[in-house]
């Protein structure tokens, strides 16, 4: 048995926050957002729980896929900001779409997230446990990042995406990639509550995301290219079978950096950084959904999915539409 997409959805935020927006409450400007990233905009939640988030880009994956919430044997939640420690996500999810059969647990792979859940779900339905399987990607970062630190706090948006994946006799999901670098964890670091239990002496603090840019940005521009091209061979194709490359959304020049080593032209990357900023574990599902909407995902297309981040963590794979 294989397995393969068969529904796409995606919500974002209803706060859309320009880039002279932010301007006018901290030092910076378009000029500089743009030139060192592409983006130009994010959606920032205000209202809006991720929770909230995640179940309307369920309901439209599981609508496009033609399926009931009871048919799902297990969801899988890709976020490292949940509305709450427990219970998790995916039980959030569980609960707000009446998944009663399913079993739903969490994967914190930061922006490789989605595609360390889909990889799962491949292989829970490859070694016969499951058939249908919904798996989300999301984030509310906004509250996670340091809105006194605008190296950081620009850069990110709040959204989420989703897909169905089920079982099926012809392949969708070819090959997968995946790896991780722990060694170099401290580049994009935000860490855990405090211990305050009663032996603990100190102060407790809050943690914000923080990031060394320019080591988060070489070890993509190696690692990104290198990653697509291993699940390329995986799958018995050559790099110019591929039709569309979904990258997760974290800096256009890291894209068009992919775009070069791999020698494919830059329209077969397409992009929602200008209008979305990077939303972490939610980027690949939401701009996946995006592209699927507008009808750019023909059958048949031989597709590149990829993530990183946080670990340092990677992950790729080939699908056929
Ligand atoms: O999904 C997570 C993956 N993360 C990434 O992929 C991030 C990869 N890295 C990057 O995209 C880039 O490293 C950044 C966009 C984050 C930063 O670009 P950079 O060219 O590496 O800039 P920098 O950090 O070296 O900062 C250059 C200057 C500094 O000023 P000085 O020290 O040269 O005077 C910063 O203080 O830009 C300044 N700066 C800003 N200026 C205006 C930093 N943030 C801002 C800002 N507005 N928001």
């Amino acid at each position: 048995m294989r397995s393969r997409i068969c529904g796409t959805g995606s919500a974002l935020p209803k706060r859309e926050v320009t880039n002279d927006d932010l301007s006018k409450i901290m030092d910076t400007s378009d000029e500089w957002i743009k030139s060192r990233t592409g983006i130009g905009a994010r959606h920032l939640a205000v209202e809006e729980t991720l929770t909230q988030l995640a179940a309307q880009a369920a309901s439209q994956a599981l609508q496009e896929a033609g399926v009931r919430s009871e048919e799902l044997d297990m969801i899988i939640a890709a976020t490292l900001s949940a509305d709450n420690i427990l219970p998790s996500l995916s039980c959030e999810l569980q609960r707000e779409l009446g998944a009663k059969n399913a079993v739903a647990f969490d994967i914190n792979a930061a922006c490789s997230g989605f595609l360390f859940a889909l990889q799962t779900a491949d292989a829970y339905i490859r070694c016969g446990q499951c058939q249908k399987i919904l798996i989300v990607g999301g984030e509310i970062l906004s509250k996670m990042v340091d809105w006194n630190d605008r190296s950081t706090c620009v850069l990110f948006g709040d959204g989420a995406g989703a897909a169905v994946i089920q079982g099926s006799e012809t392949p969708g999901i070819l090959s997968s990639v995946s790896g991780s670098d722990g060694a170099k964890g401290e580049a994009l670091f935000c860490k855990n509550r405090e211990n305050h239990n009663p032996y603990v002496k100190g102060a407790t603090e809050v943690s914000y995301v923080s990031m060394n840019g320019q080591e988060v940005y070489k070890f993509a521009v190696r690692t990104v290219p290198k990653a697509i091209l291993e699940a390329v061979n995986k799958a018995g194709l050559l790099i110019e079978d591929i039709d569309l490359f979904v990258l997760h959304q974290a800096n256009m020049r890291i894209i068009e950096s992919v775009s070069k080593r791999l020698k494919v032209p830059i329209e077969k990357f397409p992009v929602n950084l200008e209008t979305c900023g990077n939303i972490s574990a939610g980027s690949v599902p939401v701009l996946l959904d995006a592209v699927n909407q507008k009808g750019m995902l023909k059958k048949g297309d031989k597709i590149v999915l990829a993530g990183f981040g946080a670990g340092l963590s990677w992950g790729a794979c080939v699908l056929v539409w």
